[in-house]
């Protein structure tokens, strides 16, 4: 499908998983994709693959955001799609009792101020075309609890959500939809180190999930294509869960 002829899309954390499979499909579906990450060797190897470019990028720092934002407009002349995507679930982000104020904060930094940086930046492009999609990750943590706690992840994800809501309705009838895009769990390397080294910790995921397997990054893409495109003209404000059916769950099938 060609869905996206000639847009420009952004897409931060491009580098890998989600963002990587999202740049791709993007532009397969015809956009000129803009590959943002703090990794230049991933951001750039992703630009090169797609036929985009890279942008440099410190999610969370206000001066790169507008500079990722502004070199994109004056390349393209427009900014269609933003998919705000880059994340971190760093190792020290773990109980309450056990997670220290910095840890804390970085993740706060990263995964929830980012995406505010990123929306405020790039509306006043969408407000002046009068249409965009903004497609912000959060994740399914951000409508269930876990016993298995990332609290500052969980906490920057729920407030990934609520701020995705709030513009969706703020900028409706300027043309503009914001959508917060809610993950299951993906087959990622990090998720399959987890398998190998501790196949009962992994089970105890896996058994909560009604398809009962991970996705794979190329179905989050699908789902982030699907919200950017046309397809999605009457989606804002939305919770967009790709879960495999996680968060209906109850008991799930043997
Ligand atoms: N993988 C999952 O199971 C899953 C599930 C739900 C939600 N998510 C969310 O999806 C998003 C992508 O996750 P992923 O698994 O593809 O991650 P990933 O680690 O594979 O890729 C993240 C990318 O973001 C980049 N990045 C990190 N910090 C950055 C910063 N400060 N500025 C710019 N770029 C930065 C990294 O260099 C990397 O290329 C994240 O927001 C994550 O929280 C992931």
């Amino acid at each position: 499908m060609r869905r996206l002829e000639d847009r420009v899309a952004v897409v931060t954390g491009a580098g890998s998983g989600i963002g990587l499979a999202t740049a791709r499909r993007f532009a397969q579906e015809g956009a000129r994709v803009v590959c943002a990450d703090i990794d230049p060797a991933a951001g750039g190897a992703a630009a090169e693959e797609v036929g985009g470019v890279f942008a440099a990028v410190d999610v969370a720092d206000e001066e790169s955001v507008a500079a990722m934002y502004s070199s994109a407009f004056e390349r393209f002349g427009r900014i269609d799609v933003a998919f705000n995507n880059a994340g971190i679930s760093p190792p020290e982000d773990d109980s309450i009792l056990t997670t220290g104020l910095e840890a804390w904060r970085r993740v706060q930094d990263v995964n929830l101020t980012s995406v505010y940086l990123c929306c405020r930046h790039v509306i006043p492009y969408m407000q002046a075309q009068g249409k965009g999609s903004i497609i912000n990750t959060a994740s399914f943590v951000a409508v269930m609890g876990s016993a298995t706690s990332q609290i500052s992840y969980t906490a920057s994800k729920g407030g990934v959500l609520a701020l995705s809501r709030e513009l969706g309705v703020q900028f409706a009838r300027e043309g503009i939809r914001v959508n917060a895009l809610c993950p299951g769990p993906v087959n990622t390397p990090l998720l399959q180190e987890l398998f190998a080294k501790d196949p009962e910790r992994a089970q105890r995921r896996l058994v909560h999930i009604p398809l009962g397997r991970f996705a794979e990054a190329t179905e989050i893409a699908a789902a982030v294509a699907f919200l950017a495109s046309d397809d999605a003209s009457f989606i804002t404000g939305s919770e967009f869960l790709v879960d495999g059916g996680i968060s209906g769950a109850y008991v799930t099938p043997l």
